[in-house]
């Protein structure tokens, strides 16, 4: 996918903005608070509807403007594509892709983002992890987000009749219906992850061996909840759900919520075989997360046929020359690319090619 064209109307600090990006490499750089992150953010929205750096969209409108307005034409495929976006200070939200109201974009072919929150990926809680596989990964499944949400009602009913039966007499029976519902989406969500993981398994390895040399070996296990083992098929899962529900039924009574389920799995990452969230250096923490993200990448081809396009957000700080320059080179050679650097722009992109642009308060000019 390439962007060749975006107009920005009162986008945080842009007033105005008519930009036509290099349709591989642009390497944005400047000062603090001149406008580069800003510049991603408004490309993710122009995409996605919403930002990644914010949940309350009216923060971007600039101060005292009554709208914002994003434009951008892109290519993908062979089609010419655009897609528009108009949110007002009431918090009006007007979506358009190639003229049509309301229309959005395959979820397959979002931008992939990645900014220096995403090392929590590594260090955050499972939660940060879980929402990366929902978000991120397991739309690619169609189907995913509807049984998410299903498995999600159902964990809260049962919840509330397990709080209910600390306090009243309650009976077992009632509870298994419940068990029956949450035990069948359950596996369905684990079983896909799995399935999702195991895709993205050797395309990390891979793209982690391309960046951070090839003697470092990157790897990802689903650690789950549930006594898996090998096991990913969807039957015996929900076999093996439907024993453990039963097994922990005292405990989860006592503590009044359900125990087990994809709700409480999470996502465990390797560096030759050693746990990458303890023993990972801060360089090999930051490669993993941008294979996973660029991985990600692989996976939108594979299921839509192009690249999105990459936005990477102040991710050179705490990389070494050689990762910057084989990262820039990973991508180069598949879709186009924004990143950022605050770095002075000399040292920090010495040795690689792109179009650099340095932005001071809000104005994009070509060159260092
Ligand atoms: N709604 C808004 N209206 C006008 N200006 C805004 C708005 N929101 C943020 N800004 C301005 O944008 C600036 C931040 O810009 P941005 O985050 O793009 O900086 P940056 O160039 O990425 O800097 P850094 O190198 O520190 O990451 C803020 O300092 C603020 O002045
Ligand atoms: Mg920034």
């Amino acid at each position: 996918m390439r962007i060749q064209q975006i107009r920005l109307e009162n986008f945080r600090g842009y007033a105005r903005l008519h930009w036509q990006p290099d349709p591989l490499i642009n390497i944005i750089t400047g000062g603090n608070a001149q406008g580069k992150t800003n510049l991603l953010e408004a490309i993710f929205f122009g995409f996605t509807g919403h930002s990644f750096r914010t949940i309350r969209d009216r923060e971007m409108i600039r101060w005292g403007s009554p709208f914002c307005r994003v434009e951008i034409n892109f290519q993908s495929g062979q089609q010419e594509n655009s897609t528009v976006i108009l949110l007002t200070a009431e918090g009006k939200k007007q979506r358009k892709l190639n003229a049509n109201a309301g229309r959005v974009m395959d979820p397959v072919l979002l931008p992939v983002v990645f900014t220096p929150d995403h090392l929590l990926m590594i260090k955050g809680s499972p939660a940060v992890r879980r929402r990366w596989l929902d978000q991120e990964v397991g739309p690619l499944q169609p189907g995913y987000l509807t049984c998410l949400r299903r498995y999600q009602q159902v964990l809260a009913q049962r919840n509330k009749l397990l709080q209910g039966m600390r306090v009243n007499q309650r009976t077992r029976q009632e509870l298994e219906p419940w068990n029956q519902q949450l035990a069948a989406f359950g596996a369905k969500i684990i079983a896909w992850r799995c399935r999702l993981l195991a895709e993205l398994s050797p395309v990390v390895r891979e793209i982690y061996g391309q960046i951070g040399g090839r003697d470092e070996k990157a790897g990802l296990l689903y650690l789950s909840s549930l006594p898996l083992e090998r096991t990913t098929g969807e039957t015996e899962i929900c076999k093996r759900f439907m024993g453990e529900l039963s097994r922990r039924y005292a405990e989860e009574v006592a503590r009044g919520q359900t125990l087990i389920g994809p709700h409480r799995d999470d996502l465990g990452t390797t560096i030759n075989g050693q746990d990458a969230r303890r023993f990972g250096s801060q360089g090999q923490q930051r490669t993993l997360v941008l294979a996973l993200k660029l991985a990600q990448l692989e996976l939108g081809r594979r299921f839509a046929g192009d690249y999105p396009v990459v936005l990477l957000d102040d991710v050179f700080y705490e990389l070494d020359q050689n990762r910057r320059a084989q990262l820039v080179e990973h991508i180069r050679r598949k879709t186009q690319v924004f990143v950022t650097t605050s770095q002075s722009a000399g040292e920090d992109i010495a040795g690689l090619s792109g179009r650099v642009i340095t932005v001071r308060e809000h104005v994009l000019h070509e060159g260092g």
